[in-house]
């Protein structure tokens, strides 16, 4: 079976799922949509992903650009089985009535609250729960780097309190409307929405996280403090679960990461088809064990960490593969995310 896959929003997620699903064999991608013309919408032309107009977008801007269009959002929907809504913060709720009305089960990302669809998604922690739904909501990047960090430690250790820090970037690198250029701002929510985010996925877990905002475009940090009820014996012990896990890229200390900009350095380095990191990146010198209590550093690709669980999401919707760790597998070969 090959799941036809249309991509409602193409920007800096909708353009990384795109590419990702076009590399899946199980996967079809049918078109890409935009509202209108812009150096992106070139880049789908050069990649052959037919393009088709969506929200107040206008055909004759784009035939002024000379971008040709395959149609509007509901000729897409026409031909798809699902569609992956990338669309900004909010607007993916309001197209839900669009989805609903061509029948088309949908994707939704974590810009939308949790009750846009039936269930919030993380590859490691919930596969089998998207099987058979028609509304699955992958959740944010700050969302998927703490739901993929519990799936290493919940299962293993128990997890009696987890304090975590988000050190947000204020941008992504081509917002070049947003700040702050020059300053640390204190996210006045305490607790932050993250910790509430992540009981979508396990909602016994006793986590509670701030968030600040600082002027860079690179990464997320995550500071992170958990409690155990059965603590790993050692520092090494915990440093080996999370190099043992899919999607988690861990630095040891002669490899001079000094932080966020050596990681996007080694991702340029790697060669992949973007300078992306999909993986929870971690340093061996930045675990610790002490007692019941650990201490992990962990950086978030936010732009990119994402999207391998939205074609998981696709997969496990549709019963593509037998089981997560399957997907993963698929997915992750697929997008030269290196094997654990
Ligand atoms: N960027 C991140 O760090 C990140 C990480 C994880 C999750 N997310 C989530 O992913 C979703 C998309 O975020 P993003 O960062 O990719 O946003 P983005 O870069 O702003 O891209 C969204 C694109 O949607 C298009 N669009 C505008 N109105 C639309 C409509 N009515 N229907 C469909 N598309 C429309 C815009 O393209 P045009 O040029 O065609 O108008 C825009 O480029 C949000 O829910 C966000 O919270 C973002």
């Amino acid at each position: 079976m090959v799941v036809r896959v249309g991509i409602n929003g193409f920007g800096t997620i909708g353009k990384r799922v795109a590419d990702a699903v076009a590399r899946q064999t199980d996967l079809r991608l049918v078109g890409v949509t935009k509202t209108r013309p812009s150096f992106e919408a070139r880049t789908a032309r050069q990649r052959g992903y037919p393009l088709y107009l969506t929200g107040d977008g206008k055909a004759e801007e784009f035939a002024a650009a000379g971008i040709p269009i395959a149609g509007t959002l509901s000729d897409l929907l026409g031909q798809v089985d699902v569609i992956v809504d990338c669309a900004p913060d909010k607007v993916g709720r309001e197209n839900v009535r669009l989805y609903e009305a061509a029948n088309v089960p949908a994707i939704f990302q974590g810009g939308e609250k949790a009750d846009v669809a039936e269930v919030s998604f993380s590859a490691l922690a919930n596969y089998p729960r998207a099987k058979g739904k028609r509304r699955v909501r992958v959740v944010s990047c700050n969302t998927t780097g703490l739901a993929r960090a519990a799936s290493v430690l919940a299962p293993r250790y128990g997890i009696e309190h987890w304090e975590a820090t988000i050190v947000r970037r204020a941008a992504d690198p081509s917002e070049t409307r947003k700040g702050p250029i020059n300053g640390i701002l204190p996210t006045f929510k305490l607790p932050s929405h993250h910790g509430p985010d992540v009981r979508t996925i396990f909602p016994d877990l006793p986590i509670a996280t701030t968030a600040v905002v600082v002027p860079t475009t690179l990464m997320h940090v995550h500071v992170n403090h958990v409690r155990f009820a059965r603590p790993p014996a050692s520092t090494t012990e915990l440093v080996d679960a999370f190099r043992a896990s899919p999607r988690f890229h861990v630095f040891d200390e002669w490899e001079h990461v000094e932080g966020t900009p050596q990681v996007m350095e080694y991702a340029r380095d790697r060669g992949q088809p973007r300078p992306d990191v999909m993986e929870n990146v971690l340093w061996a010198n930045g675990i610790k064990v002490e007692g019941g209590d650990a201490y992990f550093f962990q950086a978030i690709h936010q732009e990119s960490i994402v999207v391998p669980e939205n074609v998981d999401a696709i997969r496990a919707m549709f019963g593509l593969a037998p089981d997560a760790a399957t997907s993963i597998l698929r997915t992750d070969e697929s997008l030269g995310i290196p094997r654990p």
